[in-house]
Order: C-alpha cells, then sequence, then structure tokens
C-alpha cells in the first residue's frame, strides 16, 4: 500500500471526526489532470479509505481541489499517445473504472466539492461520488469535452449521467461538448447543492456527511426517456440533429455515442461495459489524434505570448469605429477591458456601440454585468484617451497615406510601453512606420471578420518591429481569449494568402461552368466548414476582389468578380452573389439526385489542393515559424477540416499512406 504521507498528486487526511479529505493538487501543474499517477494515487486512497471505513475510524470521504482555480479538466491528452492498443485501452480504463466503482460503493457518504473547472473524466469522478456540491461562482463550468477530442466519456460518465441527469439533458451535454455553469447542472441533477463560494465548500461538505446525503438518480419521465419506445425515440431524434452539424464519417464519436445509448441504456450497469467496448477503438482512431493534434495546436498558440514579459493590458483605444474597430471594441470589453473608441464620424461611433449590445446579452447573463460592459465602452472622438491605452489599435480605411499621417499624429501622445498597432489587412508594416519617429514599435495585430466568431488573430512582424512589441501583442490578443499567430509581414499574411488561391481557382471553375452548389458541396464533403463560393459571398465580393488584386491572382481584363461588384452585387451583405441571401442564408438549388460520392472526395480534394500548395509555399518561405504553426493559423483561421490535422500534416499523411499502397505486394 503507497503511504498516504508519500503521495505527490494528492494530499490525504483524516480529521477528528473521523472524515477523510483528499485534496488533489497535481504536482508541478497549475491545473488538475488525471494521468497515471493521480490515478494511480487515487487508487491507493480508495483502498485506504476501505480500511479506514472496515476499522470505523472513517466515517465520509471528501473530494477537494488544492488548485486556487479549478477542480479538474479532465484526462491528462499528453498522456494519450502513449496507447497503441485496444487492449491497452481497456485495461487502463477498466482499472480506473473499478476505482470509481469501489468509491461508489463505499458504505460511508463520499461528497465531491466543485469550484472551477470540472471536465470529463473530472466530472466522471464528481458523478461516483454520492453527493455533489458546486460554488455558484461564474467560473464553475461543468461539462464533457470528449467528442471534441474524437472520443466520448470513458469511465462511465456516459451511464452515470444518465442516471442522475436523465437520457435528455446528458446526451445533449456529451453530444455537443458544451459546459454548463452550476446553476444550469443543479437544475438537469448533475449537482445536488450549490454554495455561495469555495470558502463555503468544506463545511457544507461536513454538513453533508452528517447528514448522509446520497443523491437519487433522476426520476419521473426524465427517467423514463432510457427505456423503450422513448429511447428509439430520442436516438433517431439525436441522430438526425447531429447530422445536421457534424458529418458521420468525419466525426464518428458522436454517433457511436448515440448508438451505445440506444443498444444498452436500459441497463446502466451494462452500458458501463459497452461503452469500454465502443471507446477504445475510437481513442485510437485518426479522427481522434488529429483532434488531439488540434488541440496540442492551440496551446502552442497561446504559447506564442511571452511568460517572462511584464505586460497587462487593461486599456484599449480603437481608432476607426467601422466594421471591424467597432467589432474589435466589443470584444475587449466582453473579455473585460476598458475600451474608447475614436472615429472622424461621430455617428458611426454611437452606431459601433449600439452594435455591441448583442454580443454584450450573449456574453453576459445578468443585467449587473450588461451594463458594467456598456460602462466600460466609451465614445471618444476626440481621441482624449490614447494616453491612457495600454493598446492602440487602427482600424480606419485601408491607404497608406492615411494610416501613414494618423499614426505620426498620435505617437507622441502614446504611454511609453503601450502597444502600438494597425489592423490593415494588404499593407506592409513597415511602409506605415517609415513617417514614425520609432517605427520598431509598430506591429500588425490582424483580426478576422467576424472578429466574435473567428478564434485566430495574426501578429504581423514588420521587417523592424521589435520583438518585444510582437510579443506584447500576443499578450493582448491571448488576454481576449484568441489564439496569436506570429506572421512575417508580407503579401497576404498567412490566412488571407492561403485562401486566395482556393477561392479563385473556385471562382475559375464556377467561370468554365461547374455548379456553385456542387462546387460548395464538394468543399464540406472535404470537411471544409462552408463552400468556396458562399464564403467568397459571405467574406464580401469587393473583399475578395481587393485581396486578389493584393496577392496579384486577379485575371487581368475584366473578370466575373469584378463585374458583380460593379453592379453592385457584393454578397451576403448586400442580398445577392454568387447566391440570393434569404434570412442570412444562401438560396441553393434543389439537387435532382445525390451526387456521386466518389466524384465528390476527388472534386473535394482538388478544391483544396491549392490551399494545401500555398501552406508549402508559406512554410518554406518561414512566414511563420514552423509548419505545426501554419497547420494551426490555417484550422483557426479558415476552419480547415479540423478532424485532418491541418492542411500539411495531411498531406503528409497522404504521402505516407500513397507510398504504402505503393509498397504493398500485389495481390495473387
Ligand atoms: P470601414 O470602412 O468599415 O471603417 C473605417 C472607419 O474608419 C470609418 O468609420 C471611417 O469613418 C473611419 N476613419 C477613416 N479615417 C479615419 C481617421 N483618420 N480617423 C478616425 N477614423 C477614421 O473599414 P473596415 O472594413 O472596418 O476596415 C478597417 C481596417 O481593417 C482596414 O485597414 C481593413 O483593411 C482592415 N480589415 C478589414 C477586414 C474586413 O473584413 N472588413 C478584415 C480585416 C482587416
Amino acid at each position: 500500500m503507497i503511504d498516504m504521507n508519500a503521495l505527490r498528486d494528492w494530499r490525504f487526511s483524516i480529521d477528528q471526526q473521523g472524515i477523510a479529505w483528499a485534496v488533489f493538487d497535481r504536482e508541478g501543474e497549475s491545473q488538475n489532470s488525471l494521468g497515471r499517477r493521480p490515478l494511480e494515487e487515487l487508487g491507493a486512497i480508495v483502498e485506504r479509505v476501505e480500511q479506514g471505513v472496515r476499522d470505523k475510524a472513517i466515517r465520509g470521504l471528501v473530494f477537494l481541489s488544492g488548485k486556487e482555480k479549478g477542480f479538474i479538466v479532465g484526462a491528462d491528452v499528453r498522456e494519450f499517445e502513449q496507447i497503441q492498443t485496444e487492449q491497452q485501452v481497456t485495461e487502463n480504463v477498466t482499472l480506473v473504472n473499478a476505482y470509481l466503482n469501489r468509491i461508489e460503493r463505499l458504505p460511508v457518504p463520499v461528497v465531491c466539492c466543485i469550484h472551477g473547472f470540472c471536465l470529463g473524466g473530472g466530472l466522471e469522478l464528481a458523478l461516483a461520488c454520492h453527493w455533489r456540491i458546486a460554488t455558484r461562482d461564474d467560473s464553475t463550468r461543468l461539462g464533457f469535452p470528449e467528442v471534441k477530442l474524437g472520443i466520448f466519456p470513458g469511465f462511465n460518465g456516459t451511464a452515470r449521467s444518465i442516471r442522475q441527469a436523465g437520457a435528455l439533458s446528458a446526451m445533449q451535454i456529451m453530444l455537443t461538448g458544451s459546459m454548463v455553469r452550476a446553476g444550469a447542472a443543479r437544475t438537469m441533477g448533475l449537482v445536488d447543492e450549490l454554495v455561495p463560494s469555495p470558502a463555503n465548500l468544506r463545511w457544507a461538505a461536513r454538513k453533508a456527511i452528517e447528514r448522509k446525503r446520497k443523491a437519487k438518480p433522476i426520476g419521473g419521465w426524465k427517467a423514463l426517456l432510457r427505456l423503450w419506445p422513448g429511447r428509439g425515440l430520442l436516438a433517431s431524434k439525436l441522430r438526425s440533429e447531429t447530422a445536421k452539424k457534424v458529418r458521420e464519417e468525419h466525426y464518428p464519436a458522436p454517433f457511436r455515442l448515440i448508438d451505445l445509448f440506444e443498444t444498452h441504456a436500459s441497463n446502466l450497469e451494462g452500458m458501463k461495459a459497452a461503452e469500454t467496448r465502443a471507446f477504445a477503438p475510437l481513442i485510437l482512431s485518426e479522427t481522434s489524434r488529429n483532434l488531439r493534434r488540434v488541440f496540442k495546436l492551440s496551446e502552442m498558440l497561446k504559447a506564442q505570448a511571452p511568460k517572462d514579459l511584464a505586460f497587462k493590458p487593461l486599456r484599449v483605444h480603437v481608432i476607426g469605429a467601422g466594421v471591424m474597430g467597432a467589432d474589435i471594441a466589443g470584444w475587449c470589453v466582453a473579455s473585460g477591458m476598458e475600451v474608447s473608441l475614436q472615429d472622424l464620424n461621430a455617428e458611426q461611433i454611437a452606431k459601433g456601440i449600439d452594435a455591441q449590445k448583442r454580443l454584450f446579452s450573449r456574453k453576459f447573463k445578468t443585467r449587473a454585468q450588461r451594463d458594467a460592459a456598456k460602462a466600460r465602452l466609451i465614445a471618444d472622438a476626440a481621441g482624449a484617451n490614447i494616453g491612457r491605452a495600454d493598446v492602440v489599435i487602427e482600424a480606419i480605411v485601408e491607404k497608406l497615406e492615411v494610416k501613414q499621417s494618423l499614426f505620426k499624429a498620435i505617437e507622441g501622445k502614446l504611454k511609453p510601453g503601450a502597444v502600438l498597432a494597425t489592423n490593415t489587412s494588404s499593407i506592409m508594416i513597415e511602409e506605415i512606420a517609415k513617417p514614425l519617429a520609432d517605427p520598431g514599435r509598430l506591429i500588425g495585430i490582424h483580426f478576422f471578420n467576424p472578429v466574435a466568431q473567428m478564434p485566430l488573430v495574426e501578429i504581423i512582424k514588420g521587417t523592424g518591429s521589435r520583438a518585444e512589441e510582437v510579443g506584447k501583442g500576443c499578450i493582448f490578443v491571448t488576454a481576449i481569449g484568441k489564439f496569436p499567430l506570429v506572421v512575417k509581414s508580407s503579401p497576404g499574411f498567412v490566412v488571407n494568402r492561403v485562401l486566395g488561391p482556393y477561392m479563385m481557382s473556385a471562382l475559375q471553375r464556377l467561370e468554365r461552368g461547374e455548379a456553385k452548389e456542387k462546387i460548395d458541396e464538394a468543399a464540406r464533403a472535404f470537411g471544409m466548414p462552408m463552400g468556396p463560393i458562399e464564403l467568397a459571398d459571405t467574406v464580401g465580393l469587393d473583399v475578395c476582389a481587393h485581396v486578389g488584386r493584393i496577392m496579384g491572382m486577379a485575371p487581368a481584363g475584366g473578370n466575373k468578380l469584378d463585374d458583380m461588384v460593379a453592379a453592385g452585387k457584393l454578397g451576403k451583405k448586400s442580398g445577392e452573389g454568387f447566391y440570393v441571401w434569404k434570412d442570412g442564408k444562401p438560396v441553393k438549388a434543389e439537387l435532382k439526385a445525390p451526387y456521386d460520392k466518389f466524384e465528390m472526395e476527388r472534386l473535394g480534394r482538388e478544391l483544396v489542393d491549392p490551399l494545401i500548395r500555398e501552406c508549402e509555399r508559406v512554410r518554406d518561405e518561414r512566414v511563420v515559424e514552423s509548419a505545426d504553426l501554419v497547420d494551426a493559423g490555417v484550422i483557426f483561421g479558415t476552419g480547415f477540416a479540423p478532424f485532418r490535422g491541418g492542411p500539411l500534416h495531411f498531406k503528409a499523411n497522404e504521402e505516407k499512406s500513397n507510398i504504402a499502397v505503393l509498397r504493398r505486394p500485389a495481390a495473387e
């Protein structure tokens, strides 16, 4: 038996009232995740508690986190790569499930205290306890993000969440991977008691043990949904809802989860064993490997913000309240910052501020929070707040001389150490910086439209931009919850550069007479979030024509794109582009017969080819630092099929499997 004093990731103690406290505090990590060692130590704790119960020295067990900010973020994704065979998966999972079963079967009350994130394996541990207490704090979130990694809960969370919350709620949170706040989790039945703050947890846990609290499984009609015929109806409804969001051939995990539910949910004990059988192949699948890669790439992007630089952005000044400026201002406010918004046109500022109401009502649940957000966003036509700002972002017209004269005029007013940035999409940073007394100060912070939806922001390093300013730019972008990608100043940067040839070649196909619906469907069949023609309409045909010109891709003489722009057909925003747009959606011609699957596959691959080739050039020219960063930027900047792991990763895999096919001995 492991000595309880030798535990490294847990602290274990028994107090005078016989309550055992198991505090999870993973050594050397800022967050708790369930890796091999913490799980082995959990096993030792279970054994110790069982012994204590037999000796009548323990009359209750409480799980708590030793981290200030969270309970458990889930399994340790870093360790997944060491698993090679289904047998290994089954052995590992079965061992953990045995610990959780023993926790559940303890004859004394077991309480779980939750503050901050309680996700994946963390929620599965909580569900094996008898009573769950969560803080009402805004940071408390419960959920099963597994589908985002191409798997579903594997520590019997499928059966236990259905038992406690009912099939409807449990399946919904498992299928979407979305997180719920403590209040909603309580309503669902995932949590049994709420307390105002972490300071109340221990006391509430002690009381729950004294009262021998034990949560009951959900009852009433919600419990009936896992029995036939409700189960069959629910399964087919869930299947069709899920199919609207993702394709089974791209993302099988949610569909396997629905199968598991449909076949086994009438017998929750049987479901536990079936869960393990269905889980093992998923975790070893190419899709799951690639989605784990995407997760790691997102961590890599965040890590671009230097840790050793003392810069804490709190105030932002945005100049230009047009399409981009107003939304950049709103997003910064929603991330907790104070923002002043400047424009030549006062009406434009008022309109820009007003437009942020929708974002605030989506982001903030209480009126007080929304009012506070509104108060953090102020109109500043004269630029009176420039000198107070930690970050100044310019988002005015795309004209070199106008930008240069603006920067020259404001340079002397800046606070020392403040970041000075332009949101230009096409002008070289060093050109804009030329007239400045300190040109090394200027960087690009290139947001994408729509700001609230696009996770990536390119940080553009001009030839003279100082590394420190680039680092501060990354810190700022991370502070507003976006992923920074450091990019060398070169035409189109990364995202527009790789999208350019992809969209232009699709438009050429259109000009040659291929149907736009077919082109778009083939790109979606490959895994793109929308097809290139629909994307062109969404971005705006004027913007596409502009980007095409910068990249030297617009054909000389007249072309369809320019003709349409001249005719005022700008795409979604004007109501008509290549498609006619109704209620924010393109009207597509009805299909007479389904497309041929193989033709779609071939066309989809051909469509993304120009994008992949441009990614190779971006890598070879070292526009960003590594091939992985090209993949990261293109996934988060264009939505490139995440389950394929990125354009360069996809190409390398494709080459590997082509070689494997060539090497395979001919069939007899
Ligand atoms: P916009 O035309 O919607 O807005 C520009 C605003 O700047 C207008 O309200 C105008 O009154 C104001 N303005 C012009 N000169 C000014 C000055 N000297 N001082 C203060 N305000 C001034 O333009 P949009 O689309 O928002 O673009 C702004 C910048 O962002 C451009 O550099 C553009 O290349 C870049 N960008 C645009 C994207 C898009 O999708 N629209 C995407 C990424 C970057």
